[in-house]
């Protein structure tokens, strides 16, 4: 079962009101919706959207609670935000929420997304389509995949990857996660990291990023929720990694040069140590909020 990260403080920036309509853009199993529909009730509503047709159907059949049938499904994209709030047919709609990244659940669905599963194939990808990393690492030119490296995952030693892994699939090609894994044991370091973190944390992070248009997405993802809601109306987003919380607040601070959008959260605000203990995957949650002044409705 997923755990809902920063719900209070989520329900609390989002300003809920009653009788008024709402998205979750990443609605998962649902945990901060069902609370948010506790608190619009009796006529408010959620568009709930999910990429993972897998996940969507999940919340559909296995999750239960009282005003559910005041969630709007919708199986999308939330860079198509738009699109997606055309399918649900939810109108004024108040606030969006993003809650980043994959649920406990499906990261143990997706193929070759750890890298202790020697055997699994490189895949990585979570709806299945467009190029896995297995393409990336055994078709791109060596200076795009040192990019890849560097830019989504800070690895230092991009370009010394992005060499060794052209001159692996020279003589093999490269088929699992163990044969990424070799290689990145041999030519890295043997106090990677002051043995911190394993060598192949990087490099995995950043394929996946790659592979699913991550922070693409994200960006695409904002601009549409500012586009979609008038004055007054507020975007809540929890990020995971260091690279979504960057690009989410220079989002916003974009914004505030447009004087479109007030920040809520000088400061991002993280877990208490109480919601840690309780679920360590809160650890790393940082989220923030803007609310929109200038409306720029579409
Ligand atoms: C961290 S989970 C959300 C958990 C949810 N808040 C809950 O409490 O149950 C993130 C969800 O976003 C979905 N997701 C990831 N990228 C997406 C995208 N680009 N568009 C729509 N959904 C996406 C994932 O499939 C996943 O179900």
């Amino acid at each position: 079962m997923h755990i809902p990260v920063l719900l209070k403080e989520t329900l609390e920036i989002l300003d809920l009101q009653s009788n008024e309509n709402y998205i979750d853009a990443t609605l998962g199993e649902g945990g901060h919706t069902k609370e948010i529909i506790k608190k619009i009730g009796p006529k408010g509503k959620v568009l709930g959207i999910d990429w993972d047709k897998q996940s969507l159907e999940y919340f559909q059949k296995d999750i239960i609670f009282e005003g559910k049938e005041r969630v709007v499904t919708v199986c999308g994209n939330y860079a198509d935000l738009q699109k997606c709030k055309e399918e649900g047919n939810v109108l004024d709609v108040k606030g969006v929420l993003f809650d980043l990244g994959w649920s406990s659940a499906q990261l143990g669905v997706v193929r070759g997304l750890s890298f202790k599963e020697s055997e699994e194939e490189l895949d990585m990808r979570f709806t299945g389509e467009g190029e896995s990393a297995k393409d990336v690492v055994n078709t791109y030119r060596e200076e795009e995949i040192a990019n890849i490296i560097y830019e989504f995952g800070d690895e230092r030693y991009s370009r010394r990857i992005a060499k060794a892994i052209i001159e692996t699939r020279r003589k093999k090609k490269i088929e699992t996660v163990g044969d990424l894994v070799e290689i990145l044991t041999r030519v890295l370091p043997r106090r990677y990291e002051g043995g911190r973190i394993h060598p192949a944390t990087r490099t995995f992070q950043a394929l996946r990023i790659h592979v699913n248009h991550e922070l693409e997405n994200i960006e695409k993802g904002l601009k549409a929720a500012v586009e979609i809601l008038d004055e007054g109306g507020r975007i809540v987003v929890i990020s995971f990694h260091s690279l979504e919380d960057r690009l989410v607040k220079n989002f916003f601070r974009e914004e505030v040069k447009k004087k479109t959008m007030a920040i809520l959260t000088k400061k991002p605000v993280c877990a208490t140590r109480g919601e840690v203990i309780n679920n360590p995957r809160a650890r790393s949650a940082k989220l923030r909020a803007a609310q929109v002044i200038l409306s720029t409705t579409s």
